[in-house]
């Protein structure tokens, strides 16, 4: 799907390609700098993320703020999207129908943001994006690159608010975010810098 911004948004608000939008009461496409070097992608919007139109603005959102800034970025200065862009009900797991539906808009997100670095938050967008031999609780913190793009699982703020000692290999997830994210800056002014 090689579409604008506009076009795009345009498309998740007007979308029946899955039971979701029936249950739900408005899309959450997704929210933040179209030009991150970051992405984040969560599994789909929540009671509050519905009601407001926003990914991540709930108790997990507070977290993943948290987490943010921990590696001294703030929500503005990334991208913030989920598998899917409807809320399921009872907060339920997206099946891999409703998931397969919704990636093609995912997948343009990340086309037009081209980020460097993507941060899986939990297995759902784990699975949906790296492959579904994804554990989390194995896989999390190792990097899987795709065509110049680094992505990394790691556990999604929901389950650190239930198991706060999941907390510790969360933030080494992070540090390690940080890490790349400069080491590409660091490229990146190199090539510009041969270049010249
Ligand atoms: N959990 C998610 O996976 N995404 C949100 O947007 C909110 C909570």
């Amino acid at each position: 799907m090689r579409v604008s911004w506009e076009e795009l948004y345009e498309r998740i608000g007007a979308c029946e390609r899955c039971g979701l939008r029936r249950g739900c009461t408005q899309t959450v496409p997704g929210e933040g700098d179209i030009h991150a070097r970051l992405m984040c992608i969560g599994e789909g919007p929540g009671a509050e993320e519905d009601r407001l139109g926003r990914p991540f603005v709930g108790a997990s959102g507070q977290l993943l703020d948290k987490m943010l800034a921990a590696i001294d970025l703030h929500r503005e200065q990334v991208y913030i999207a989920n598998i899917v862009k409807c809320r399921p009900p009872q907060n339920r797991q997206p099946s891999p129908e409703e998931a397969e539906a919704c990636l093609p808009y995912l997948r343009a997100q990340v086309a037009l943001i081209r980020p460097r670095v993507i941060l899986l938050l939990g297995a759902t967008a784990a699975r949906n994006t790296i492959g579904p031999e994804v554990r989390i609780t194995r896989d999390r913190g190792r990097w899987v690159e795709r065509k110049g793009v680094w992505m990394m699982p790691t556990y999604h703020p929901s389950a650190l608010l239930r198991t706060p000692s999941l907390k510790r290999d969360a933030w080494t997830d992070l540090q390690a975010v940080r890490e790349k994210l400069r080491e590409l800056e660091q490229e990146g002014e190199r090539i510009v810098h041969d270049e010249a």
